[in-house]
């Protein structure tokens, strides 16, 4: 499809207030509509969130909370600490809150990072792994398996007393894919004996078997296992900023000394996470409708062609055979729709989100044109 100059401009704006172009001059603020949200018309698949958060209760715990917005919310930190404590069957003192689960991962990176090298697995979300890098960690990549699954073995392998940490995404970012349960448990058991073993487990209320796939049962047997969790992927609520890591006193000690975690925390945000723990209806409903998107779009892949990883989280890892993931983001921001391009080596790989299920059918109807496009 050609654009119109008028249409290019009109892109241009909604990506500027996306923060997506650094190099077009931004409008005027006055001139600009200020939208929480994506923009109207954006099928918003990039990232991974979950379109039908917050709860019912969230919102309601956000508004009733707000008109307390002058107090600090230690209390209601104490509060949501003890919830996770007790339906973990362990202690507070194994709790740590903190802003997303990026923070708690990125202050325990850091922590590692200054005792010795940290291991990791290749393809993952490792953000905070290169925030400890900028700050002297090093960080040992193991490569993963052909099929793009995470090499355990390897990892066991290389794991002894001098590292100091060994990082693991379960189910991973971007492939989707999840470990045996089984098999990891007992690794991280022997690996646990050498060294710190975090597993972050933002997606693991999406799978299909949440409590067979943590490993949280291993902190309450006492082993040197940390386990990190978010609200914002099946909570549905990534915008307030709300994570947890489940530790050996320890480490949650760590967590709180060497960083700012709890004091970063929002009323409006421990508030909803409150409301939104325990809601059963809302996780149930949420994983249905994920799970709705994700049969939608496989089919459609499969449909034109394409095939992709096994998913266990609310997103789909694409395997655009010829074609390059850059190519085909831009392809599908000319419809108004966002993907991720490529990530690093991967040029050939494309990741789609689970939005609603009105955008998730324009990434569908998208792909024959776009894949067109592609190939002239
Ligand atoms: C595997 C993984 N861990 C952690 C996060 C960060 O989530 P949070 O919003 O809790 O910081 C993400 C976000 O995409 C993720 O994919």
């Amino acid at each position: 499809m050609i654009l119109s100059r008028r249409q290019i401009i009109k892109n241009t704006v909604q990506l500027t207030g996306l923060g997506i172009s650094s190099n077009i001059i931004p409008m005027p603020l006055l001139a600009q509509t200020l939208d929480y949200g994506p923009k109207e018309g954006l099928a918003r698949l990039h990232w991974n969130e979950n379109y039908y958060g917050p709860s019912e209760r969230a919102i309601e715990a956000i508004n009733t909370s707000s008109f307390k917005g002058a107090y600090y919310p230690d209390h209601l930190v104490d509060y949501l600490k003890s919830m996770i404590a007790e339906y973990n069957r362990i202690d507070t003192s194994n709790v740590a809150i903190s802003a997303g689960s990026t923070q708690a991962l990125t202050i325990l990176s850091q922590v590692s990072g200054r005792k010795g090298p940290i291991l990791s697995t290749g393809l993952t979300y490792d953000i905070h792994l290169q925030l400890a890098k900028n700050s002297g960690a090093r960080i040992i990549k193991v490569k993963d398996n052909k099929d793009l699954s995470i090499d355990l073995e390897s990892i066991e392998s290389l794991t002894r007393n001098t590292i100091s940490a060994v990082f693991i995404v379960n189910p991973n970012n971007p492939s989707g894919m999840m470990l045996d349960p089984d098999v990891l448990r007992e690794t991280v058991k022997r690996m646990a004996q050498k060294t710190l073993v975090v597993i972050d487990e933002a997606y693991n209320e999406i799978t299909t078997d949440p409590e067979r796939n943590t490993m949280i049962d291993l902190v309450r047997d006492g082993h040197n296992v940390a386990i990190s969790r978010t609200f914002s992927k099946i909570y549905g609520l990534a915008g307030q900023r709300v994570g947890y890591m489940i530790g050996q006193p320890d480490v949650v000690n760590q967590i709180k000394i060497n960083g700012t975690g709890e004091a970063s925390l929002s009323m409006a945000g421990v508030s909803a996470a409150i409301a939104s723990y325990n809601d059963k209806n809302f996780i149930n409903f949420s994983r249905s409708k994920i799970n709705e998107a994700k049969d939608m779009v496989q089919s459609g892949l499969t449909f034109n062609g394409l095939s992709y990883l096994p998913s266990e989280t609310n997103f789909i890892f694409v395997d655009l055979g010829q074609f390059d993931a850059n190519d085909f983001r831009d392809e599908m921001l000319k419809q108004n729709i966002l993907v991720r391009g490529k990530y690093g080596e991967f040029h050939n790989w494309s990741r789609v989100s689970m939005g609603n299920l009105s955008d998730v059918q324009r990434y569908i109807d998208a792909l024959p044109m776009v894949l067109n496009n592609l190939s002239v």
